[in-house]
């Protein structure tokens, strides 16, 4: 990976986990980084996750904050910001905030093209890179989720640390078990599908059997599903390549929800994210 992404990434969440350790103004903090979440978070209505994005961007332009722009750039990157509406975007915020923006377009130029010319996509970790991360995951989790037990918050934290951690997560969230199907919670990408009918697909699959799935390939997989079998997967993305489903059990060994990641690499998931990710539903659920 080019290193100023790599720099940047890395140092933000160093720092990010520094500001959180800090246990005297953690609750401010911790309460003003849960707000950042919610605010870009999609909900179901009013603006998607992209839309914000892309708002986020233009103002941070405005506000001429680098670091807020690259994350921003990030985001919309991931969120599949084509290159001729980013030039909208610098046009728009440099008509806003005036000539004093064109350095700060410059650094974002760099950047965006530094995004692209990322692909073809982050390849997923080796093994003791996807270990060392997930411990980490799993630290930050600890310090961001002490005390909390809303099961609302917890999910979207945990959606906002994976994403924003490992960068072969394409698509995170919950599907939560209500009565008649599965319902879409609290994730971070493009749109999923609302419902998914218990047994269908990878997620109802996982919510039936209630074992973890992993999909190496979601193509042959659609490739070989037909009408009688049934759905084997469902797709909400077609850019997805392959994904992991793991059921969320609580205490009292209920069924709440899935937890489901999607990758647009083939080949994304193995036992070791099966492993960490159950592990991380095991400790908040
Ligand atoms: N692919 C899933 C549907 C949910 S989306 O990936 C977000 C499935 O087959 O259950």
């Amino acid at each position: 990976m080019n290193n100023k992404i790599q720099n940047f990434r890395e140092e933000r969440n160093k720092l990010n986990e520094r500001i959180l350790a800090k246990e005297n103004n953690a609750s401010i903090m911790k309460r003003i980084y849960g707000l950042d979440t919610f605010a870009y978070m999609e909900r179901g209505t009013g603006l998607n996750s992209k839309q914000k994005e892309i708002i986020g961007l233009a103002t941070s332009m405005v506000l001429r904050c680098d670091d807020c722009i690259k994350y921003h750039l990030e985001k919309c990157f991931e969120l599949g910001v084509a290159n001729d509406e980013m030039m909208d975007i610098f046009g728009i915020a440099n008509v806003v905030g005036g000539t004093i923006v064109i350095p700060h377009t410059r650094r974002a130029i760099e950047y965006w093209e530094l995004l692209n010319n990322e692909r073809p996509l982050p390849s997923p970790f080796d093994r003791e890179t996807k270990e060392k991360r997930y411990k980490e995951v799993t630290q930050s989790l600890k310090s961001l989720l002490e005390g909390i037990e809303n099961q609302t918050s917890v999910m979207a934290t945990i959606n906002e640390v994976l994403i924003s951690s490992i960068p072969y997560f394409y698509w995170v969230g919950f599907y939560l078990a209500e009565e008649k199907h599965l319902t879409v919670g609290p994730y971070q990408g493009t749109h999923g599908c609302l419902f998914i009918r218990y047994g269908e697909g990878v997620c109802g699959r996982a919510a039936t059997t209630r074992q973890s799935i992993i999909v190496k390939d979601i193509q042959k997989l659609n490739d070989y599903q037909t009408g009688n079998i049934g759905k084997l997967h469902i797709t909400c993305d077609p850019r997805c390549k392959s994904e992991i489903v793991v059921p969320v059990i609580n205490r009292n060994n209920k069924l709440i929800a899935v937890f489901d990641i999607d990758s647009l690499h083939i080949n994304a998931f193995d036992e070791v994210d099966k492993h960490y990710l159950e592990e991380i539903i095991k400790i908040y659920f």
